[in-house]
């Protein structure tokens, strides 16, 4: 392997690798503003200038691929000059309000600011200030804090596939905005504020909630379709705040789309029913798992029944349930049920060029490995329906007189018309695995505990089978 030396040391490289990269990978921090390792290179902020032997200017870092032999500095005294010019000059008209800033804590320009900046400014006119345009309903826009590193125009371009966000004027005045002012079109939108460097472009959802500080970070899956891409769910005090992308090259490189960014929302939404639960008349009305359950054997008794399992449960819950359900229902046919018109994986497709696929749940794939029949349409005959899902499965809609119990997460808004709910747990409530349209196999992480008086699936199959006998359905 080729081999350079960076700050003394001799550091191994694959060729092309720009130097920041390499340097990382040898604990070696080179500060950065506009390189971005999913965006096109454009070496505009210079912050990454380094010394390199035998050339006389400062080069910068993240558009110089390291080569054999090269001698580079990342710590000498032009390198720590430059950083702190670098330093003054994109703060001489930032606003300076990290304690109201949404980014605090983990912004780059703070960062860097302590790390390489000099306290003291010499800039004494007035600030250069913006007014705030409205960008639509994901992102807040505050561009007295930017830096001007393009990083969102390239995201747009290069990644979500629309030229919207542009710099307008020169030199001092450049603004970056959106195309004529308009809202942001794009389904990915969430990213923009991911790639942003400063405070500039926040989430509307997380904004004023949550200081990024108190927030435990739990690595898992995406639930909202069948790429599964990886993320982090974000939470304090067992309320989710937020879900952010995780890098994972081969599945959803940096990013996430904001359905499934902002999926979460119904595992803390206030009529998400959280005890279990009987119909009464229109309203459901809260009682004991004893009594629900046997509740829910009474509206089976003497019924032919058919079972939907949703495809946005886990491996391990779909292999118990494959032994749960002929102890407990005999013969009754089982099928899977997630998004409708997608009854196998064959009817799975992309849903746009970037990440999004037609099946809206995660686990098609596992669930069509481990034998289970899509759900078209109920056999003949039906009186009675099981549905168990996740929290994403789509519920079909039933012939008027079908009586159904539902388990697991379900929300009186749906109104789905239920004797009986037993309320489980959501992705973010439990451990498993799921497979995506590719056949990996990748590992949903709880980040928090059960609201309510939730359960996880098999506490639940376990109670169904000790309140005596089964539910006694017509074969
Ligand atoms: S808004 Fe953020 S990402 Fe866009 S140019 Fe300004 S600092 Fe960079
Ligand atoms: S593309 Fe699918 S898996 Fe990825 S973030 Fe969006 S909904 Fe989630
Ligand atoms: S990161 Fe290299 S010039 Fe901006």
């Amino acid at each position: 392997m080729a081999k350079c030396t960076i700050d003394g040391r001799e550091v191994e490289f694959v060729a092309g690798t720009n130097l920041i990269e390499v340097a990382a990978k040898a604990g070696i921090e080179i500060p950065y503003f506009c390189y971005h390792p999913g965006l096109s290179i454009v070496a505009q902020c210079r912050m990454c200038a380094v010394e390199i032997e035998k050339m006389p200017k400062l080069q910068t870092a993240c558009s110089t691929p390291a080569t054999e032999g090269m001698v580079v500095k990342t710590r000498s005294d032009r390198v720590r000059q430059n950083q702190k010019s670098v330093m003054e000059f994109l703060l001489i008209n930032h606003p300076l309000d990290c304690p109201i800033c949404d980014k605090s804590g983990e912004c780059d320009l703070q960062d860097q600011s302590f790390k390489y900046g000099d306290p003291y400014m010499r800039y004494t006119e007035e600030r250069r200030t913006y007014l705030d345009l409205d960008m639509g309903p994901v992102i807040k826009k505050n561009m007295n804090r930017c830096i001007h590193c393009t990083r969102c125009i390239r995201f747009g371009t290069e990644v979500a596939g629309i030229h919207e966000m542009v710099a307008v004027q020169r030199g001092s005045n450049t603004e970056i905005t959106t195309v004529d002012g308009r809202p942001l079109e794009t389904d990915y939108a969430g990213n923009y504020s991911d790639v942003c460097p400063t405070g500039s472009l926040t989430l509307k959802d997380f904004r004023f909630r949550k200081r990024a500080w108190f927030l435990k970070k739990t690595p898992t899956v995406c639930e909202g379709c069948s790429r599964g891409c990886n993320m982090e769910i974000h939470q304090d005090a067992n309320v989710i705040y937020r879900c952010l992308p995780r890098t994972n090259m081969e599945v959803n490189k940096y990013w996430l789309c904001d359905e499934g960014r902002f999926n979460y929302h119904y595992v803390n939404q206030e009529d998400r029913i959280v005890l279990p639960t009987l119909q009464a008349g229109e309203s459901y009305q809260p009682t004991d798992w004893n009594q629900a359950i046997d509740q829910a054997k009474a509206v089976f008794n003497g019924k032919k029944l058919a079972i939907l399992v949703g495809t946005d449960l886990t491996n391990e819950e779909a292999i118990q349930l494959q032994t749960f359900l002929p102890k407990q229902f005999g013969n009754a046919p089982v099928f899977h049920f997630g998004t409708p018109g997608i009854a196998s994986t064959q009817d799975d497709a992309p849903a746009d060029q970037i990440l999004k696929r037609k099946s809206r749940t995660s686990n098609l794939n596992g669930f069509e490995k481990l034998g289970f029949k899509g759900f078209e349409s109920l056999p003949a005959g039906i009186e009675a329906v099981l549905v168990i899902r996740g929290g994403r499965a789509e519920i079909p809609k039933f012939a008027a007189g079908v009586k159904v119990v539902g388990l697991g997460v379900f929300h009186t808004a749906e109104n789905p018309g239920f004797e009986v709910v037993l309320p489980g747990t959501s992705f973010a409530e439990k451990d498993g695995t799921i497979v995506n349209f590719e056949g990996r196999e990748q590992k949903l992480k709880r980040s928090i505990n059960p609201r309510g008086q939730c359960k996880q699936l098999p506490e639940i199959l376990m109670m169904w089978m000790n309140r005596g006998m089964s539910a006694g359905v017509a074969s």
